[in-house]
């Protein structure tokens, strides 16, 4: 589907309630399906990822049911059935990287696969681990499909060289079936919900600093309220910053500081924006966000500030096009693993609206402030957050931008156009 995006000439106005933390929704029907008992979950996303990790659970003997469009009931025996066919984990990377974790220590075998995109991500940062675990699991040269024979884990001690949420929770996740200790090490801090919900559901779980230690545990049924993602809210937030005449509150917004990277370079780049109204949901901090047009100088983004922005960076290119000066993202090359090469992708596609942007091998080097012009046609490369930056740049692009493949959105942020609209009125 190709999407039109035009200049917008009277800035972004009012208050939006951002929707359900993708991050967050995973790990609530994952851990709930491993619970013994019903658990409530309110204010599960649309997107078309988390609803992945709901339908490999239901073929792992759960059940469900949708009192509304966000809210379930999930029921489970506390343990996991064996499937009866493979599972199908679409386009998402932490449906396959955290399952493989919860399947590694199971009583039967069982198979992971994906769309083209997700069969072409590297699992060997999953595979290595496990194996280290006891784990026993054939892949096709370390990409998915990933075959999995359930057999009884040892609990290891791990120094992962990367930092990041999806090996840390897999592994933490095996650490709940294994025997003896599980204790994992991260260079920096990545997210931390697989930590908060599972303390949260009764699991012998700590953190030291980068290190978390887990031991065999049984979870317990809860209520589980979702706040809404910051990395929805990341493009409201660039958009508001970046649009002259905007004044925009975000409502409902994990404010969880191993996802606040965005806010804290917002900050060094001189941005207008306020934190309302800070509350604990569910463990995790939330609040309201409100923000102003700024005027933006560029900054350095590199080190331990990475993973708490990881999925911002292409978002945050387009902020970096309005910001005085040079901006340089470096120790990201990670990115070149996500749903698409975003490093490449990202310097393509913004360079055909006419940014000034060069690729590195673990970033970008951005010179603003640069209008942008459009008047172009721009791809999505099957990536959902690429097609939303490409939306946030259109907004302020002389003439319209025409994105090809903007279905993608759908993937983490179906409402996406409609809460934008809702701004334009
Ligand atoms: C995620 C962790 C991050 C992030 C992804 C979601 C998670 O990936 O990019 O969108 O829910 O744990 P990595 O762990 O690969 O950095």
């Amino acid at each position: 589907m190709q999407k039109i995006v035009n200049k917008n000439l009277n800035g972004l106005k009012g208050e939006v309630t951002i929707p359900s933390d993708k991050s967050i929704s995973h790990r609530a029907v994952m851990f709930a399906s491993l619970a013994k008992g019903t658990s409530l979950i309110k204010n599960f996303s649309k997107g078309e990822d988390p609803h992945s990790s709901l339908k490999v659970c239901y073929s792992l003997g759960i059940e469900y049911e949708f009192i509304n469009d966000t809210t379930l009931k999930l029921t489970s025996t506390g343990i996991l059935k064996a499937p009866i066919k493979d599972l199908d984990c679409g386009n998402s990377g932490t449906t396959m990287r955290l399952m493989s974790g919860i399947l590694a220590g199971q009583k039967f075998n069982s198979t992971l696969i994906g769309d083209a995109s997700l069969s072409k991500r590297p699992m060997k940062r999953v595979i290595e681990p496990l194996s280290l675990m006891g784990a026993k699991i054939n892949s096709n040269e370390n990409k998915a499909p990933l075959e999995i024979f359930g057999t009884q884990l040892e609990g290891i001690k791990y120094n992962s060289k990367l930092a990041s949420a999806q090996v840390k929770s897999c592994i933490l996740l095996a650490g709940l079936f294994a025997q003896g200790k599980t204790i994992f090490t991260e260079p920096y801090t990545s997210r931390n919900h697989t930590e908060i919900m599972l303390k949260y559901m009764g699991a012998e779980i700590y953190t030291d600093k980068n290190t978390t230690t887990i031991e065999k545990s049984q979870l317990e049924a809860k209520e589980i309220e979702i706040c809404g993602d910051i990395s929805s809210a990341a493009f409201f937030i660039v958009a508001a910053l970046i649009v002259p005449n905007s004044k925009v509150i975000l409502k409902n917004v994990g404010l969880n500081p191993t996802r606040t990277g965005i806010l804290e370079v917002a900050e060094k780049m001189g941005a207008n924006i306020k934190i309302l109204d800070k509350r604990i949901l569910a463990g995790e901090e939330v609040g309201d966000i409100e923000i102003c047009s700024s005027d933006l100088k560029a900054c350095t983004i590199e080190g331990e500030i990475i993973p708490k922005l990881i999925d911002e960076l292409p978002v945050i290119a387009v902020l970096a096009t309005q910001a005085q000066g040079t901006t340089i993202v470096k120790d990201a090359q990670d990115l070149r693993n996500k749903e698409s090469d975003r490093i490449k992708a990202v310097v393509n596609e913004l360079k055909k609206i006419g940014a000034d942007i060069e690729e590195t091998p673990d970033g970008f080097i951005i010179n603003g402030k640069k209008e942008l012009i459009g008047d172009v046609e721009v791809e999505t490369y099957h990536d959902h957050r690429l097609a939303m930056s490409l939306y946030v740049a259109g907004l302020i692009s002389q003439k319209p931008v025409a994105i090809n493949g903007f279905e993608w959105v759908d993937i983490s942020f179906p409402e996406f156009e409609k809460l934008f609209t809702q701004l334009q009125l």
